[in-house]
């Protein structure tokens, strides 16, 4: 399509070159297509251009249009791009002289190339990455690159557009050579941890007809702030760990966890003022890595539980902090052997002494708590002792004489105590207690015999030993002394005392008298009586 605006100035005059022909074609013609009739628009004779020698001559550019000698039209030989020949201008045209020869004449022309919307709006960059703090505060403005369109007038950029965001918005601002400048200014705070990159498409619209666009990617990288503390997941921790658990043993390992990055979201741990001094000989806690470990004895009979309060601090320039308490429960082990403390002992008790007489009061302890510490007495093998129960905080047991005693078939004895708790495996404990007896005179001296039968030779001499007799007392001591004499009796009207005597300490046996034969008698000696 030709839009023929061609101006006749003047009627070409020969030889001269003063008057210009204008025409106006649009930009990017096909090849081939006609511009003008240079015959009918110059006053030629349309077919006497054959026999002539035509030359055009186009100024300072490519040969893009030619004339049709037969038909005198001035037609497009290549595309022309406004862009390319005149770039940013605003008018542009070709100068070309037509010269016919014989007789020479040249006419001047004048070609507009006006602009048709063949250039999208682009950016020179499609891709433009922007760090944005966190605590940057709505109404700040960042520039965006700007728009090309090579084209001109209404069809060059008109404006720009941004996509949806809750965030951003932009602003054109025309500086005073009509260029135009684009601001991407904030109107709502950002939020790193709700939102890290935004990803918005800038639009470049043009005026022309159609419309056309060209999009650039502004990546806006939310730079952190530091508006997050750490937190740990829960406010307290229970734990339980036995006692004595080795030293080095990992007790829980604290995980705070803070929403910022980098520097903001490191975290150091430690200990607070309300984590006591002797707590903090027990545990030990990394700095960095949060891990609880025990560093010294756990003792349940010490504490039995552990109250600690830590801290989660990050490194941001302006630390933020979170805290956490953790309580270890101290489970008890059975670590301490049962213990028997004799409160009061008779060691030496009268033989006699009646059954259901205390010999002893024993206490009984064990610090350990529950069955570890539950503890029970018992008398090792079978004593004429028993136990009884005679309190049970503190716990205390009776030792009690159950059986008669007696010195003269057992002296002594050796009692021992055990005591046993009921931990798993159970400890034990045992205590010997040793109690004598004392001689009570309980035994009557005893002859071997009750009856004697001594025969004496006739005619003894007076005051010849007839017999030794020894009785045995198993008393000790002058309870064992013994005292030999014989009971008066009359024998025959004669006192006894009259024909016998015996030595009081040995028991020798004499005759006082000589003895007939015939009358052959025996003389018992029933019974001698002990004297204390
Ligand atoms: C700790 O021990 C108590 C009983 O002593 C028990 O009820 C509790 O469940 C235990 N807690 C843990 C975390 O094992
Ligand atoms: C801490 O907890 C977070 C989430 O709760 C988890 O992603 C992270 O791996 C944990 N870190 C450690 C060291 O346990
Ligand atoms: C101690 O153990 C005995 C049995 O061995 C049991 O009968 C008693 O209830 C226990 N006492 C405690 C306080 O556990
Ligand atoms: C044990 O002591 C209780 C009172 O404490 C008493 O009633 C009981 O008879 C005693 N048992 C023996 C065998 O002594
Ligand atoms: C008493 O305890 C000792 C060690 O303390 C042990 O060698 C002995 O076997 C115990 N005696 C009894 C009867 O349990
Ligand atoms: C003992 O004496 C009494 C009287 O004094 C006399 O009767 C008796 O016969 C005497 N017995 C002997 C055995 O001599």
């Amino acid at each position: 399509m030709i839009f023929l605006a061609t101006f006749f100035v003047l009627s070409a005059v020969w030889p001269s070159a003063l008057s210009v022909t204008r025409y106006s074609i649009e930009e990017e013609m096909e090849s081939g297509s006609v511009v003008a009739n240079l015959a009918t628009d110059l006053g030629l004779e349309p077919g006497g251009l054959a026999q002539r020698e035509v030359k055009l001559d186009i100024f300072h550019s490519k040969k893009y249009l030619d004339v049709n000698k037969k038909t005198g039209e001035l037609y497009i030989v290549e595309k022309m791009d406004r862009e390319n020949l005149c770039l940013a201008k605003t008018t542009c045209f070709l100068k070309l002289d037509v010269i016919i020869e014989s007789p020479l004449r040249i006419f001047n022309i004048e070609l507009g190339i006006t602009d048709i919307n063949d250039n999208a709006p682009h950016f020179r960059r499609d891709r433009v990455e922007l760090d944005v703090s966190e605590s940057a505060t709505p109404g700040e403005r960042f520039s965006l690159p700007n728009g090309v369109d090579p084209d001109v007038g209404k069809n060059t950029i008109k404006t720009y557009k941004l996509s949806v965001s809750e965030h951003f918005t932009i602003e054109i601002q025309t500086g005073s050579d009509g260029t135009q400048y684009v601001d991407l200014v904030l109107t709502k705070s950002l939020d790193r941890e709700e939102k890290a990159v935004h990803n918005l498409i800038l639009t470049a619209v043009d005026g022309g007809v159609p419309v056309r666009s060209g999009t650039a990617n502004i990546i806006v990288r939310v730079q952190d702030t530091n508006d997050n503390p750490p937190q740990f997941d829960r406010q307290t921790y229970t734990i339980n760990m036995t006692e004595n658990s080795p030293i080095g043993s990992l007790v829980m390992k604290l995980n705070a966890t803070d929403l910022d990055e980098g520097l903001n979201s490191e975290i150091v741990y430690s200990f607070t003022l309300y984590t006591s001094e002797k707590t903090q000989d027990v545990f030990a806690l990394n700095p960095n890595t949060g891990e609880l470990t025990v560093k010294g004895t756990i003792d349940y009979e010490d504490m039995t539980f552990y109250e600690m309060h830590i801290e989660a601090r990050d490194k941001g320039t302006h630390p933020l902090l979170g805290q956490c308490k953790v309580v270890v429960h101290v489970t008890d082990m059975n670590d301490n052997y049962p213990e028997i403390t004799i409160q009061s002992v008779k060691n030496t008790v009268d033989e006699n002494i009646p059954v259901g007489s205390v010999i002893a009061l024993v206490g009984l302890s064990d610090r350990d708590t529950g069955d570890n510490g539950n503890v029970s007495l018992s008398i090792h093998q079978h004593m004429p002792f028993i136990l009884n129960k005679s309190s049970d905080r503190p716990l205390h047991y009776k030792l009690i004489v159950s059986e008669p005693l007696d010195r003269e078939s057992v002296p002594e004895y050796d009692i021992i105590l055990i005591v046993r708790d009921a931990g798993t495996p159970p400890l034990s404990d045992n205590e010997t207690i040793t109690v004598h007896l004392l001689d009570v005179n309980d035994n009557a001296p005893q002859f071997p015999l009750s009856f004697y039968n001594i025969r004496v030779e006739e005619n003894n001499a007076p005051g010849a030993l007839i017999s030794s007799l020894s009785a045995f007392d198993p008393d000790l001591h002058e309870n064992q002394y013994l005292v030999y004499f014989i009971l008066e009796r009359e024998i025959a009207n004669t006192s006894m005392s009259m024909l016998f005597s015996i030595n009081p300490e040995n028991g020798n046996l004499y005759a006082l008298k000589t003895f007939d034969y015939g009358p052959c008698r025996v003389h018992i000696l029933r019974k001698f009586t002990q004297i204390k």
